[in-house]
């Protein structure tokens, strides 16, 4: 499978992650980015259309998704979130709506009721798809639609394994934060079923390397691109 040939936003995907490849401990403890690695993602935010994560991150962290350390218009906040689980008074609905527009990606499923409530707090809904989870291609298509040209897709590991399964990633930006956490039920950068051949997976260029402190921040681009 190639690099999607529609028009979609360009998605870089965006993490701190152990050495040994963990996003979060086993408790779900988040903490891995130091202060100088936040400023350099809210930096990444500033440069983006919009900020996407999974429903399970909001679940378990219940982030703003803002930017602390510069000043910046605003982007849009998207979550992909099939049956409209997330709580309505989650941070990403409630924190400063008129800078950060939320979006929920659901499904074609999802109770209209919900919708109803959701509209509510000005929160818009993409409809994607009636399979279990969102459609990410016809989601992509619809945010390329609204003028959503680029998304830093900050996790967690569950939803970035569907975007590297339908090959939607263009570039990845790693920290990788000196300590080892373990646990085989602590969240990887990457989850899902995976490919079963290394052929399968998409291949990535190495474009940048960088050493800080003892942290490495690595930045590759889809080879395709
Ligand atoms: N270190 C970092 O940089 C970083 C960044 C972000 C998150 N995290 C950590 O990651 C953890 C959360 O990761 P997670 O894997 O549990 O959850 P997640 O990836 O944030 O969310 C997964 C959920 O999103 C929903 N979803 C909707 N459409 C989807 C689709 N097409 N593909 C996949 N998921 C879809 C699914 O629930 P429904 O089907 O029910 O909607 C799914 O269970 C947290 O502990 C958080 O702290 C770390």
């Amino acid at each position: 499978m190639f690099l999607r040939e529609i028009e979609k936003p360009y998605v870089i995907l965006s993490a701190a992650m152990t050495i040994d490849g963990k996003i979060a401990s086993r408790a779900g403890d988040p903490e891995i980015s130091d202060e100088k690695d936040w400023k350099e993602v809210h930096k990444l935010r500033t440069q983006v259309d919009a900020i996407m994560v999974g429903k399970g991150t909001i679940l378990k962290d219940d982030p703003k998704l803002h930017i602390k350390f510069y000043k910046h218009k605003g982007y849009y906040r998207i979550v992909a979130d099939s049956n409209l689980d997330i709580p309505i008074n989650s941070k990403v609905i409630q924190f400063q709506p008129e800078t950060y527009p939320t979006i929920i990606c659901t499904t074609e499923n999802v109770n209209e009721n919900k919708i109803k409530e959701f509209k509510t707090k000005n929160v818009k809904i993409i409809q994607a798809g009636k399979e279990k989870r969102v459609n990410l291609i016809k989601a992509m298509t619809q945010l390329y639609k609204l003028g959503i040209k680029s998304i830093l897709l900050e996790g967690g590991g569950t939803l970035n394994w569907s975007f590297i399964e339908c090959q939607l990633i263009d570039e990845v930006r790693l920290t990788i934060a000196p300590w080892i956490i373990g646990g085989k039920n602590a969240i990887s950068l990457v989850e899902g079923e995976g490919f079963e051949k290394m052929v399968q997976g998409p291949r990535f260029r190495l474009e940048e390397v960088r050493k800080r402190d003892n942290y490495v921040i690595l930045r590759y681009k889809n080879q395709r691109l």
